[in-house]
């Protein structure tokens, strides 16, 4: 297990490095990506493996016998997340961000509201939008640094227009984990106005130590109106196979998702699937725990660094490898401190309007990177704004 070895992506038809330069003017010369979510390691040898494994079989047809793949997420959410999930509930999706799509396609009509803690993941308003629904954007509240729910405003909010909650759990950006109890005020909140809750859990396995994940599915009395998403790609790197899984009890949310799964002709992708069996496996597991110290380290050493900076505040991190920074205090216009961030400091990062309400003085850097690069990027911030100091 490597993390220390950077890898030279350039040319690989990476977006996070290949793209830099034409999305945010940051030179591919020396510049450094920060943005996008995946990471710049390579997945488990047993990834490796089961990869070389197809390339020396070397025919590529469709992918048929599911019982080891599905087995395979059996055994990693019992024994990772105490949660029990029956085969039958599965349905594997072309990522989740096509997981999120079918789910307002096939649980919302037009016009529609489709509620979002906000700042949240951007594509949930993409896809929302795109579809035709509106978004509802609740704001979190920031308290001290640390995003919590807000549930008295946002029951003044509700229109009786909404039909769907999606939840990111744990929180990009932000990266919280949500407490048994936040969650349990969650389905309530769903209730209380009859909302559909979308549960997409993809950052649940890179949790910081000291933190625990709860699986929204545990949680009792919600299962008649909860659509559960997870996958493997953001654990183990492997976003490009395009696999997610939406995990749904209810028969009767099962068969209506089941229905448009085919109206729209949606079947698995091998690589995708054949990636996924091997990572969730005890030799996937031990690299996940390996990982997750490693990003902690990651993330205290770029907290250290970036909140030394006078007007800069990094969220501590619970979950994900993805640091949520607040410009707000240096009381710079958004346009300034992402020109000295991407022309000064030559990072590219996710600005964070597109994350909705309260983000605006944010940007988000993405930590999942080997060890020099974040040293590196912490040095570049504090010349960019050493006149701060
Ligand atoms: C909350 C959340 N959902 C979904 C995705 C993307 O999922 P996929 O690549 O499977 O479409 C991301 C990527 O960062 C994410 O943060």
């Amino acid at each position: 297990m490597d993390f220390d070895t950077p890898i030279n992506r350039f040319g690989s038809h990476s977006v996070k490095w290949d793209s830099m330069e034409a999305f945010y003017g940051v030179p591919a010369r020396d510049g450094i990506a920060m943005w996008v979510a995946d990471m710049d390691f390579r997945p488990p040898v047993c990834v490796q493996r089961a990869l070389e494994g197809m390339l020396a079989h070397g025919v590529y047809g469709y992918y048929g016998d599911d019982t080891a793949y599905l087995d395979a997420i059996r055994w990693w959410m019992q024994t990772r997340h105490g949660w029990e999930v029956d085969r039958g509930h599965i349905f594997t999706t072309h990522g989740l961000v096509n997981g999120t799509a079918m789910c307002v396609d096939a649980f919302t009509k037009p016009g529609d509201g489709v509620v979002l803690f906000t700042p949240i993941y951007h594509a949930f308003a993409r896809v929302i939008r795109g579809a035709g629904r509106e978004v509802v954007e609740c704001p979190l509240a920031n308290v001290n640094g640390r995003y919590e729910m807000d549930f008295a405003a946002w029951d003044a909010q509700m229109t009786g227009r909404e039909t769907m909650l999606i939840l990111c759990s744990p929180h990009n950006p932000g990266g919280r984990v949500w407490s048994p109890a936040e969650l349990q005020r969650v389905a309530d909140f769903c209730k209380r106005h009859n909302l559909l809750l979308v549960s997409d859990e993809i950052h649940h396995d890179l949790v910081m130590p000291g933190h625990k994940h709860t699986v929204m599915a545990t949680l009792p009395g919600i299962s008649e109106r909860l659509v559960m998403m997870t996958a493997t790609t953001k654990t183990f790197n492997i976003a490009g196979a395009h696999s997610g899984n939406v995990i749904i009890s209810d028969p009767t949310l099962r068969a209506r998702f089941a229905e448009r799964m085919n109206a729209m002709g949606i079947s698995p992708n091998s690589f995708g699937l054949f990636m996924a069996t091997a990572a969730y496996s005890p030799e996937g597991a031990a690299w996940v725990d390996a990982l997750n110290l490693y990003l902690d380290e990651n993330r205290k050493i770029f907290d250290a660094g970036v909140n030394q900076i006078p007007g800069l505040k990094s969220m501590p991190l619970e979950a994900t490898y993805l640091a949520w920074v607040d410009f707000a205090g240096t009381g710079m216009a958004q346009a300034e401190f992402i020109d000295r961030v991407q022309k000064v400091a030559k990072i590219a990062t996710n600005h964070g309007t597109p994350f909705g309400a309260g983000g605006e003085s944010f940007l988000r850097f993405n930590l999942a990177t080997p060890r020099s690069v974040v040293i590196e990027a912490v040095k570049r911030l504090q010349t960019a704004f050493a006149d701060l100091q």
